[in-house]
């Protein structure tokens, strides 16, 4: 969408909310706190702060079980630090390709896939996801999780997932919608403003993939399992104050807040956390 905030474009006001200046290297600092060996960093040692979704490793483990074959190319649209790709590379034996609005993301994403010795089965670009830059028919499967909500053009973004995905390939998404249409109070993860966010009701979703051409739909309303890791994160920092290695090294100085106001959103019944796939 081509608002203008200040003097940033919309992309550049989105890449701004999520910039985090020298990630790769705090990144490090923090494993090295915490007493992992630089020299032998597992995939798994990343995961509290390469995951960023709503239950995090968990929940895309629980998406990768939809991927069933080795081999497949598979793309992460939004893939942020790319630990769910790393994960779908190692796991699943598949090449993944994730693309991303934010160069520190990807550079990060790349140095983190070298460190753990991913390189040679995951690569990252940056890119918008309103226009990949991928032939039609290029991946077996489509990934994304919360990256919606920053995107107004929802027809656009998902009609570029469905020309690059092959024909019988499968869409996976992991995505918070919204359920009633009550104001939503700001700053959230994904957006530090009102004019960052974009929510749709998961039944226009339903809508969109049709309209679009895909078929055979699958959906899973993940709100209360949402609901009990964010209640768990919360009496964690209550306790023991924010954790070293965290979303919170990503979400900066308002990470309680926007978890706090995730939270209370979820538990009114004006947000809705549901994953799903759907066949082209
Ligand atoms: C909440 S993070 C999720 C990252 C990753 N999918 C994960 O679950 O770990 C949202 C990501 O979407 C990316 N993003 C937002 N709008 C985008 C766009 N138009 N094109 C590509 N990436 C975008 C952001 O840069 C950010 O990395």
């Amino acid at each position: 969408m081509g608002i203008n905030s200040g003097n940033l474009s919309y992309s550049e006001s989105v890449q701004s909310h999520y910039f985090v200046s020298e990630l790769y290297n705090n990144i490090l600092d923090k494993l090295k706190t915490i007493g992992v060996d630089l020299n032998n960093v597992k995939r798994t040692d990343l995961s509290s702060v390469d995951e960023f979704h709503v239950r995090g490793l968990e929940v895309s483990k629980e998406l990768a079980q939809q991927i069933t074959s080795s081999n497949l190319k598979v793309l992460d649209v939004g893939c942020g630090l790319g630990g769910p790709a790393r994960m779908i590379a190692d796991e699943k034996s598949c090449t993944v390709t994730g693309l991303d609005l934010s160069q520190e993301f990807i550079d990060t994403a790349k140095a983190l896939s070298k460190l753990v010795n991913l390189d040679s089965k995951t690569t990252f670009l940056k890119g918008d996801a309103l226009d990949l830059p991928f032939e039609r028919n290029s991946f077996d499967i489509v990934w994304t999780q919360h990256v919606q909500m920053n995107i107004f053009e929802k027809k656009k973004f998902y009609s570029e997932i469905f020309r690059v995905l092959k024909t019988g390939g499968k869409f996976l998404y992991y995505d918070i919608f919204k359920s009633s249409d009550n104001d939503i109070n700001y700053p959230m993860p994904w957006a530090s403003r009102q004019d960052l966010s974009h929510l749709i009701k998961i039944a226009e979703l339903e809508k969109i993939l049709n309209s679009i051409g895909f078929n055979s739909f699958s959906q899973k309303n993940q709100t209360n399992a949402g609901l009990a890791s964010i209640k768990q994160m919360l009496s964690h920092i209550k306790k023991f104050g924010p954790p070293i290695m965290g979303l919170n090294v990503l979400m900066g100085k308002d990470t309680k807040q926007k978890i706090l106001n995730a939270f209370n959103h979820f538990d009114q019944g004006d947000l809705q956390l549901w994953s799903g796939f759907a066949e082209k």
